[in-house]
C-alpha cells in the first residue's frame, strides 16, 4: 500500500537513475501513535528578535503536554549539517533549503519541528513551505531592528556596525518580512511567557493533541 508521505519533495534529483522506496507505514498510523500530526513551526525574524529563546520555551511546553517536538536552531545547524555555509545570499538559500528539507522530513515522521532560522529571503521561505506542504506554519518573530540591536545578546550588532561582520542581517544584508505569515509574535510588546502562551494556543488549535486524524483514511 503506497503512502503519499514523500510527495512534498520539491527538488528534481540531479541523477536520473534514482527511484523512490515505497513505504509501508502510513501517515494516519503515525498520527495515531504520536497523538498529533507532524508539522513545521517556522520561526523567522531578525537576529535578537527572540527566535531561539521562544523556540526552546515552546519546545519545553509542547513536550510537557505530550507532543513529540524538536527544535532546529540556525546557530546549531551551522555547527553540523550546515558547517560549510556562510552568509552570502547563495549560502543562506542553501542553508534554508537544507533546514527546510530536514524540517519536512521530521514533520512527515510525525514530529512537530520548531525551526529557528533568520531565513531573511521570502523566496527561500517559500521553498521551505513547499517542501513541508500543508503542515507548514510561518511564524514571524517580530521586533524592530533598534530593539534587537539594543538587546544584542551575542554582541554581533555592535561588531557589524563597526564593519567587522559583513552581510549582517538588518545592517548590511536585507531582511524581507513575511507578506502573509500564519502568526505574528511581537516580542518588543510582549514578554516571553505571554509570547509562549500565545503560540501554544495557536499550536494546540493547528495541531490538536489526540484530535481526529485529519488525513485520508483507507
Ligand atoms: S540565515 O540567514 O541563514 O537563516 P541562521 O539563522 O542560519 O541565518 O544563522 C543566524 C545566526 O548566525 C545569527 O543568530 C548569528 O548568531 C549568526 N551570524 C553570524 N554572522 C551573521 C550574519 N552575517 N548575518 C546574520 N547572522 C549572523
Amino acid at each position: 500500500m503506497e503512502d503519499d508521505a514523500d510527495r512534498g519533495d520539491i527538488c528534481a534529483p540531479r541523477e536520473t537513475n534514482v527511484t523512490r522506496a515505497v513505504r509501508q507505514v502510513r501517515t494516519d498510523a503515525r498520527v495515531e501513535r504520536h497523538g498529533h500530526r507532524g508539522g513545521v513551526l517556522w520561526f523567522t525574524g531578525l537576529s535578537g528578535a527572540g527566535k531561539s529563546t521562544l523556540a526552546i520555551e515552546v519546545e519545553r511546553s509542547l513536550f510537557g503536554k505530550g507532543y513529540e517536538v524538536y527544535v532546529l536552531d540556525g546557530d546549531n545547524m551551522r555547527h553540523g549539517l550546515n558547517a560549510d555555509l556562510g552568509f552570502s545570499p547563495e549560502d543562506r538559500a542553501e542553508n534554508i533549503r537544507r533546514v527546510g528539507e530536514v524540517a519536512a522530513l521530521f514533520s512527515r515522521a510525525g514530529i512537530v519541528v520548531v525551526s529557528a532560522v533568520i531565513s531573511p529571503y521570502r523566496s527561500d521561505r517559500a521553498r521551505a513551505r513547499a517542501a513541508a506542504g500543508d503542515d507548514f506554519h510561518e511564524i514571524y518573530i517580530k521586533a524592530p531592528l533598534e530593539v534587537c540591536e539594543r538587546r544584542d545578546p551575542k554582541g554581533l550588532y555592535v561588531r557589524a556596525r563597526r564593519g567587522e561582520i559583513k552581510d549582517f542581517t538588518g545592517i548590511s544584508a536585507p531582511y524581507e518580512s513575511p507578506a502573509a505569515p500564519d502568526l505574528v509574535v511581537d516580542t518588543a510588546a510582549n514578554d516571553v511567557p505571554s509570547c509562549v502562551e500565545y503560540m501554544m494556543s495557536y499550536v494546540e488549535t493547528a495541531l490538536p493533541l489526540n484530535g481526529e486524524p485529519d488525513v485520508p483514511t483507507f
